[in-house]
C-alpha cells in the first residue's frame, strides 16, 4: 500500500499543472503572509538580514513571486513534489530548488534567518516534529513566517458529507490553542492572526473538483479512504445546497492561521 508521503507527492504532482491557474486562494494567502511580514519585521537592512532565506512547501513559488518585487531578495524553494518545483523552474529559471521532505531537511543546524512556509504546515501529520526540524536549521533569532489552515476551513463540506454517514470524510485541521502551544514550546510568538477567506462555486461538486485540482485533498490521506458510491455524493450535493446564497454560489471556508515566530 502506498504510505502517506507518497500519496502526498503523487496528489501535488499531480496537480502541479493546474495549480497557477486554479490557487487563486493560495496566491492571496501568500500575499497576505508576504505583507504580513514586511509590515511587522522588516527594517531597511533586511536583505542582509535575512540571507539566507527558505520556503519550505514552495509549490510552484507564491512567496518567491512575491518576494522578487524586492529587488536582490533571494531564497531556496524547498518540496517534496517533484511537479511543483518543475513549474517553479518554468517560470523563475534562475530559481535554486531543492525537492526534499519538511521533516527531514537536507541543511545543518541553524543556517536559515528567514524560513517562510505558506499552506504547506496542514499536511504534516507529526506537525510538532516538522517544527523541531524547522527549529533546528533556523539561526538563532531567526524568524519563521507561516500559514496554515485552521479548523473552520472546508466547514461546509465537512457538514455535508458528515450527514452522509456520521463519520469524518474531510481532514481536521488543528487548533489554534493546539498550534500556538506547539509553537511556544520552541520558539517566541511574535504575531499571531487568523482570517477567513470564502469562495464560491456553482454546486458541491465544482467545490471538490476546484480542491482536486488544487492537491487540497478533503479527506484524509493517511486513512482508508472508504468512497462512497454515486447515491451518497449525490446527497452531500444535496445537503451542500442549505449554504447557497442567491447571486454567489454555495460558499467553503478556509480558515487560514498567519504566525510569526522567533528562535
Ligand atoms: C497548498 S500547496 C502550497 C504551495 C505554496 N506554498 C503556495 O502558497 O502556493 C502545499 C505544498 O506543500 C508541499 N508539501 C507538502 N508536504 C510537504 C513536505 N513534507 N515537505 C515538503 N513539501 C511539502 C506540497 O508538495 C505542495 O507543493
Amino acid at each position: 500500500m502506498m504510505n502517506y508521503k507518497n500519496k502526498l507527492i503523487r496528489t501535488f504532482s499531480s496537480a502541479a499543472s493546474d495549480y497557477d491557474q486554479e490557487a487563486e486562494l493560495q496566491r492571496q494567502v501568500a500575499t497576505d503572509l508576504v505583507d504580513l511580514f514586511f509590515k511587522t519585521t522588516v527594517t531597511d537592512s533586511f536583505r542582509d538580514d535575512f540571507y539566507p532565506s527558505l520556503d519550505l512547501g514552495s509549490g510552484t513559488g507564491f512567496i518567491l513571486k512575491q518576494l522578487k518585487k524586492q529587488i536582490g531578495f533571494t531564497l531556496i524553494n524547498l518540496d517534496i513534489s517533484f511537479g511543483m518545483l518543475k513549474h517553479l523552474q518554468n517560470q523563475f529559471t534562475q530559481a535554486s530548488c531543492i525537492c526534499a521532505d519538511a521533516d527531514k531537511l537536507p541543511f545543518k543546524e541553524g543556517q536559515f534567518k528567514l524560513i517562510f512556509s505558506s499552506l504547506m504546515l496542514q499536511w504534516s501529520t507529526k506537525l510538532e516534529e516538522t517544527l523541531d526540524e524547522i527549529n533546528r536549521i533556523l539561526a538563532q533569532s531567526g524568524l519563521f513566517v507561516f500559514s496554515t489552515l485552521g479548523p473552520h476551513s472546508l466547514s461546509q463540506l465537512r457538514q455535508s458529507w458528515f450527514l452522509i454517514d456520521q463519520r469524518p470524510h474531510v481532514h481536521d485541521f488543528i487548533d489554534k490553542e493546539t498550534l500556538i502551544s506547539f509553537l511556544e514550546k520552541k520558539f517566541q510568538l511574535i504575531l499571531f492572526l487568523e482570517k477567513t477567506y470564502t469562495l464560491y462555486y456553482p454546486d458541491a461538486m465544482q467545490a471538490m473538483l476546484h480542491l482536486k485540482k488544487l492537491g487540497v485533498t478533503y479527506r484524509k490521506l493517511d486513512q482508508g479512504t472508504k468512497l462512497l458510491g454515486k447515491q451518497a455524493l449525490k446527497r452531500v450535493i444535496e445537503h451542500y445546497e442549505q449554504f447557497r446564497i442567491e447571486d454567489k454560489g454555495v460558499p467553503l471556508h478556509y480558515h487560514v492561521f498567519f504566525g510569526i515566530v522567533k528562535k
